[in-house]
């Protein structure tokens, strides 16, 4: 059989190297680093079916933060707030993790230090497989008590009005960062020492408006760590990390972690 022989490298002369594509220097990028730090946010579960908070179908363009998500719209109507978190909690127990969720429990597997650093409260990260995660802002699933201050999980969905702790009967609060409220000293740290000690930080399906959450990007980058941002649209952090992938997390996310 007649087999031709191409010199490859007279062929490269010719049309010149190939550029690798942004895609391929942060895949590549990700690749050899052995500290990968992480920050997620509503954008990687939208396909999951979980709603975002900001955009056109974003649940603050629905709803008003301040009647359901502070300290003093508890303290004012606790049964309103708990209504709104039952309905979440009874949309987000049909979700499933999607590919993009899946890559991550991939790349966790192969990088030596890895931290997943997320703002979601859904659960979906833990439900797929992470295990070094940050919930910064909490977790849907768990109650906290005003009373005695136990924490524990639950996920029965068809809780009482007004449900009341295990331990002291005291009245429950989701275990969810309200804004107005401070996040939790030690995870804060463990987020900022990961952004800051990674070689690459990767930032998916966050609008980074919400501080102190979106300052995780500068703080690595300011570090030395290459940052590469997934997102549907630009957001504030585009201009200052060095890669930004546009398009859906779960087709892209795949990619970057293959
Ligand atoms: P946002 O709703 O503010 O932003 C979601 C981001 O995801 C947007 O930038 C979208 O462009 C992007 N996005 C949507 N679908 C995507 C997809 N399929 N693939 C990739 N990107 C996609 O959500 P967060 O940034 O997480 O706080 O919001 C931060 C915090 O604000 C939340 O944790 C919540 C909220 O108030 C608390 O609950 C305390």
């Amino acid at each position: 059989m007649f087999c031709p022989k191409i010199d490859t490298s007279r062929h490269a002369a010719y049309f010149g190297p190939m550029e690798p594509t942004p895609l391929q220097i942060a895949a590549q990028r990700l690749a050899q680093a052995d500290k990968v730090a992480v920050l997620t946010g509503a954008g990687i579960s939208a396909e999951s079916g979980v709603p975002t908070f900001r955009g056109a179908d974003g649940l603050w363009e629905k709803y008003r933060p301040e009647d359901l998500a502070t300290p003093q719209a508890f303290a004012r109507d606790p049964e309103l707030v708990w209504r709104w978190y039952h309905w979440r909690r009874g949309l987000i127990a049909e979700c499933f993790p999607n590919p993009a969720h899946q890559a991550l429990v991939n790349m966790e597997k192969r990088v030596a230090s890895f931290t997943l650093i997320t703002q979601n409260v859904d659960g979906l990260h833990r439900l797929a497989g992470s295990r070094n995660i940050l919930e910064v802002h909490g977790n849907l699933w768990m109650v906290r008590c005003t009373a005695c201050g136990t924490l524990y999980e639950q996920r029965e969905l068809d809780l009482p009005p007004r449900p009341a702790c295990r331990e002291c009967g005291g009245f429950l609060r989701p275990h969810v960062v309200w804004f107005g409220e401070s996040l939790d000293s030690r995870i804060l740290e463990a987020a900022w020492q990961a952004a800051a000690q990674c070689q690459v930080m990767l930032v998916v399906g966050t609008s980074a408006v919400v501080q102190p959450a979106a300052g995780l990007a500068s703080v690595a980058k300011q570090a030395g760590a290459f940052v590469i941002e997934v997102n549907l649209e630009p957001t504030p952090n585009s201009r200052e990390v060095d890669v930004s992938l546009m398009g859906k997390a779960g087709e892209i996310m795949p990619q970057l972690a293959q």
